[in-house]
């Protein structure tokens, strides 16, 4: 397989720009739903903004709900919208769910309470949103989906959702599996550490691999479970997989690098090659997972990409102008294979 260059910050600007406004955004690998319509409310600045400091316009705050700190991504993901929002002279305010949707809530009725320009939040779950959405809609106060998805009836209830094809992310880690074993035949067992119960990167990366796996029928997944995205888990889940199937497992299909790294540590504790006896598929793209992969531990790491910021912001201010953005703004991401790793672990910001 083919792994694509990695797109630095600037080319990242470039892509952000030709994401919301220019024809032609599918000829640079991004792809753009249709725009449609926003929400017809509070497209414009309320007339009492008070004036920025840095411009001398108006000072747009937004309200942003992160979900937590589980993953390295979380972490640059967050690093990112705030760098961004300094750099665009938007303010921000930032608080932190902890991984509770309850808190998230909470995040959501304050920022409607000190009356924020716009709301962008990264969803823990899918479900349960529409109330809440609600809530901002009648305060009139425009939400941004970033990152996860929400499940809702009521699509105005937000303006874009910015953030990976996790369907098509699955899709990829699958069509990996079937090239790396397409001269080994069957049966080949499989495990699958997912991410957070209901959120959409474990629903859509699940079906997105089992759609392509299905292709044969010898690919078996013998064990799926949460390990919530995070090292610790990802440790402990490997650990009891191995004790109960043993050296029966063949491939690992981590839904993120901090889980694929924590059952690195136990595939080693347990005897066997990670990367050789096992093979394994990482989701994200941090430094540290093209480290393992430089070691050859880890076989190939699906992209997704954390670095929102400049993306959201843009999409902020564009929208505070007034104008219409696509209900789906999705970055550019690729895949990556031994060959390239050494270069990409230069290349890593994260
Ligand atoms: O929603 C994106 C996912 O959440 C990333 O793959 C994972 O690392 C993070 O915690």
């Amino acid at each position: 397989m083919k792994a694509k260059t990695y797109r630095g910050p600037v080319g990242w600007l470039l892509v952000a720009l030709c994401m919301l406004f220019v024809v032609g955004c599918e000829e640079a690998g991004v792809h753009v739903a249709q725009p449609e319509s926003l929400p017809g409310q509070a497209l414009q600045a309320p007339a009492e903004q008070p004036l920025s400091p840095i411009s001398g316009k108006q000072l747009i705050t937004v309200g942003f709900s992160q979900l937590g700190t589980e993953s390295d991504w979380r972490k640059a993901n967050t690093r990112s919208i705030r760098e961004a929002a300094a750099e665009a002279g938007i303010k921000l305010m930032y608080e932190n769910a902890e991984q509770s949707q309850e808190k998230q809530f909470e995040a959501i009725r304050l920022f409607i309470e000190q009356k924020v320009d716009v709301i962008a939040v990264s969803p823990v779950v899918e479900s349960g949103w529409e109330p809440i959405l609600r809530e901002a809609k009648a305060a009139g106060i425009p939400v941004i989906l970033s990152d996860r998805a929400v499940g809702v009836s009521d699509p105005s209830l937000y303006v874009t959702t910015i953030g990976s094809d996790f369907y098509e992310e699955g899709v990829k880690a699958g069509k990996y599996l079937l090239d790396k074993l397409h001269h080994l035949p069957g049966p080949v067992s499989i495990v699958e550490l997912r991410g957070t119960d209901g959120s959409s990167p474990t629903i859509e990366r699940g079906k997105g691999f089992r759609d392509v796996i299905a292709k044969r029928e010898d690919l078996r997944i013998i064990k799926a479970e949460s390990a919530d995205f995070t090292v610790e888990q990802g440790k402990e889940t490997m650990r009891a997989f191995l004790q109960e199937l043993g050296g029966d497992i063949r491939v690992l299909f981590a839904h993120n690098d901090d889980m694929a790294i924590g059952a690195i540590e136990a595939i080693e504790e347990y005897g066997l090659r990670p990367g050789k006896d096992v093979v394994i598929i990482s989701v994200d793209g941090t430094r540290k997972a093209f480290e393992l992969m430089v070691e050859g531990k880890i076989n190939c790491i699906v992209e997704c990409n954390p670095l929102l910021g400049p993306i959201l912001m843009q999409a902020v201010r564009e929208m505070m102008e007034g104008r219409t953005l696509p209900k789906r703004i999705v970055p550019q991401e690729s895949v990556f294979t031994e060959g390239v790793a050494h270069k990409e672990v230069a290349n890593r910001q994260y």
